[in-house]
């Protein structure tokens, strides 16, 4: 008989199972507190933070599309001191690993944030270089390769807690910017952010989302994940966390097989509040099933046809 331990080491981020939640899908924990036990998830990576409040972009901001949604949320957040007076105790009350996602329109406020978090009681800090949503920063820095190099190291060096660089989809060559995030300090990467998306209403002839362009994520994004997962897992040392599309657990045992160490679950969460744990019991079954006693035997497991 296999002895399952489900946990996954990241590089010093130690999670009890291998599912987390994505940023911006799961708030700061609290809604989803009525419907699942919140110690079942390895890590909750929290809502884009910045260093001051921000009302985020007009509304519409949400739509729905075949297979999938887009968002212009634009990193509505109460800011960073309500999250560490208000959020963290709320969060600390649960056994799982907190991820602060940070966010900022220059590398002086990536540094800034990271500086104020690395004195609060969070595991890690996910830098989003990859948001589509601002007009300054987010993805303006993940998708140039200078950029990236200066403002990984740069909050590496004020950085005092395990730092996950979360990468864009919207680039030619991932592995390289991988590579560059892994050099500068990052301890492990997260993977995809949301693909660049637009929508129009053939009647009005007005785009759907009011900032006209934004986010695609759900099941239609999995395969460009899935390829961009394998792109990284070939291009890097350092662990991986998957996401892009995951709705249920065979989802996440292909993540694994591409590449990813653990995964990340984002738009199923508002389809479905209880994913997470639907998830977590699938993928133990799985690893039962299959003589597998850690998550990470599985890693990069796919095997190519002759
Ligand atoms: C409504 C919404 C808000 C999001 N906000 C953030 C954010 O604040 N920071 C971030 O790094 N990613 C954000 N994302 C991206 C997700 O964390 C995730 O990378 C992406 O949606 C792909 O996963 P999924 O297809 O499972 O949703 C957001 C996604 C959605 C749908």
């Amino acid at each position: 008989m296999n002895k399952l331990d489900l946990s996954v080491d990241l590089n010093g981020l130690l999670l009890k199972n291998p599912i987390t939640v994505a940023s911006g899908t799961f708030g700061f924990g609290r809604e989803y507190a009525d419907y699942i036990d919140l110690n079942n998830i390895g890590g909750i990576s929290v809502k884009g933070l910045t260093l001051l409040p921000r009302k985020g972009n007009p509304a519409p901001r949400v739509i729905e599309t075949p297979m999938g949604m887009i968002n212009s949320v634009g990193l509505q957040n109460p800011g960073v001191d309500v999250f560490v007076e208000e959020e963290i105790p709320f969060l600390r009350q649960f056994d799982t690993k907190i991820i602060a996602n940070i966010n900022g329109n220059t590398v002086e406020d990536y540094c800034g944030i990271a500086e104020r978090l690395s004195a609060a009681d969070v595991d890690s800090l996910e830098l989003n270089i990859s948001c589509p949503n601002v007009k300054n920063g987010g993805m303006a820095f993940g998708t140039d390769p200078k950029m990236v190099a200066h403002v990984v190291s740069e909050v590496r060096r004020v950085a005092k807690k395990h730092l996950i660089v979360k990468l864009s989809p919207n680039v030619t060559n991932i592995g390289e910017i991988a590579k560059i995030a892994e050099a500068n300090g990052a301890d492990a990467l997260s993977l995809i952010n949301t693909l660049t998306g637009m929508a129009i209403d053939i009647n009005t002839r007005k785009p759907l989302i009011a900032n006209v362009i934004g986010g695609l994520s759900g099941p239609a994004v999995k395969p460009v994940a899935i390829k961009l997962v394998h792109d990284v897992y070939k291009a890097v040392q350092i662990p991986i966390i998957g996401m892009g599309g995951i709705m249920k657990w065979e989802d996440g045992i292909e993540f694994m097989l591409a590449g990813a160490d653990a995964i990340s679950i984002g738009t199923a969460n508002f389809v479905n509040p209880k994913v997470t744990e639907e998830v977590l019991e699938g993928m133990t079954g799985y690893f039962n099933k299959n003589g597998i006693c850690s998550p990470q035997e599985i890693k990069g497991g796919v095997t190519y046809q002759k």
